[in-house]
């Protein structure tokens, strides 16, 4: 079928030609934006997945409606190499030269402008590569403690202040949350609560790997309550086919039923896999409806493509020992006990301790219960087991 026209859309944070089975969550963020601008409070969210589950297109989904629903957003994606307040600060600035280009003046908006050249500690910033200078004052003594956990509260009550003037909210959206240093998520935590407690309009939507609630909770007890964490899973059948079947009827075509089911028992009903099979299966099939036989021959294509590219770069950044503690974990049934891992590989338990860690600090393990392990990449045992042998 004709290439060109090809309605799937392979590869990370693309967006799909449907999002599918997201209803629940959207809704969650809908009435979350109506009831902060109301001046009503609720609990940010903390969106939570395994790799390639859809997190990044929900993100900006929820972004597109917070801009809306009178929101200014700001969109960072949490870097595992660069700092929280040099992300921040470009955004912050855009975000306040346009809360202060309304018409009228508003001595809370001047404010909040002087309260980020303090936070700053310097009379310029750096957005996009062009250097701005900042013609205000520091507001001394608010945000320039340079102690990060208590400067953000009141950096962000500042500039929430500034947007209620202006009858606006703000939408703090960050994606990789994981990434954030511990001192970082604390401060963003600590001021979230400064802003729920205060009715400010500072909203914050985050996503990241199943790691985060415990990363929270571990950065503050009270995290627990702050955020509502929904959970970004596996499609179900019915919202798989769904997926797979709307883009290609958009176009007059279809799959067989056994065809979809095929696809199904292939991804798991994992979003990433559905476009990777999807996208493959329009190419090869010669006609609609797209056939069992189709889905065997793009399964052919897929499996080679995806252990190229989204496995492979993650295997790449693994040591050596690593690699053999997720091969090991390929041999028992998901979630294993890093015991077992252990005496597969006949060793002591204390001794995998540091490897373990350090897997789960690069997002590849969590535990999705007390003593559990498992991959945050779906299928990835079936990968390990194809890309290194088994003793
Ligand atoms: N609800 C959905 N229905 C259909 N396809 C989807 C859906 N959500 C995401 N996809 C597709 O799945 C792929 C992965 O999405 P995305 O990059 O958002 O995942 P992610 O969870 O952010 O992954 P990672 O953890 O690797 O960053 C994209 O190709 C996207 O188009
Ligand atoms: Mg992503």
């Amino acid at each position: 079928m004709d290439r060109i026209l090809n309605p799937f859309s392979p590869g990370a944070g693309a967006p799909p030609p449907e999002l599918v089975g997201r209803g629940p969550i959207l809704e969650q963020a809908e009435v979350l934006f109506a009831r902060v601008i109301a001046g009503r409070t609720e609990r940010s969210m903390l969106m939570t997945g395994l790799r390639g589950v859809g997190k990044t297109v929900l993100l900006n989904e929820i972004a597109r409606m917070a801009s809306q629903t009178a929101f200014h957003t700001i969109y960072l994606e949490a870097p595992e190499d660069k700092g929280l307040p040099d992300m921040l600060a470009p955004k912050l600035r855009t975000l306040l030269y346009d809360l202060d280009r309304i018409q009228g003046i508003s001595e809370k908006v001047k404010r909040s402008l002087r309260v980020f050249r303090a936070w700053l500690g310097t009379p310029q910033v750096t957005v996009n590569d062009v250097t701005f200078g900042l013609g205000y004052d520091p507001e001394v003594g608010v945000a320039d403690s340079g102690d990060l956990e208590s400067d953000l509260g009141s950096l962000f009550e500042a500039i929430a202040e500034a947007a209620q003037d202006r009858g606006r909210g703000v939408a703090l959206l960050i994606d990789e949350v994981q990434y954030l240093s511990p001192v970082e998520l604390r401060a963003l935590i600590v001021a979230m609560h400064r802003m729920q407690q205060r009715r400010l309009p500072f909203v914050f939507v985050g996503a990241g790997l199943p790691t985060l609630p415990g990363l929270a909770g571990d950065a503050k007890s009270y995290a627990e309550r702050l955020f509502q964490y929904p959970v970004v899973g596996a499609l179900s059948k019915e919202h798989s086919f769904e997926a797979l079947v709307e883009p290609v009827q958009s176009l007059q075509a279809d799959f067989t039923e056994e065809a979809l089911e095929e696809i199904f028992s292939q991804t798991d009903g994992y979003p990433y896999f559905l476009q990777e099979w999807g996208y493959q299966c329009w190419n090869i099939a010669s006609a609609s409806p797209i056939n069992l036989d189709d889905v065997r021959q793009a399964t052919k294509r897929v499996i080679p493509r995806l252990d190229e590219s989204f496995f492979r770069v993650r295997y790449d950044r693994l040591t050596p020992a690593e690699r053999r503690y997720l091969r090991a974990m390929a041999e028992l049934p998901q979630p294993c006990k890093s015991g077992d891992v252990a005496s597969l590989l006949n060793v002591k338990t204390t001794s995998m301790g540091p490897i373990r860690a350090q897997l789960m600090s690069k997002g590849m393990v969590y535990s999705p219960a007390h003593g559990d392990l498992a991959y945050t990449v779906p299928l990835f045992g079936d990968f390990m087991r194809r890309a290194m042998p088994w003793p």
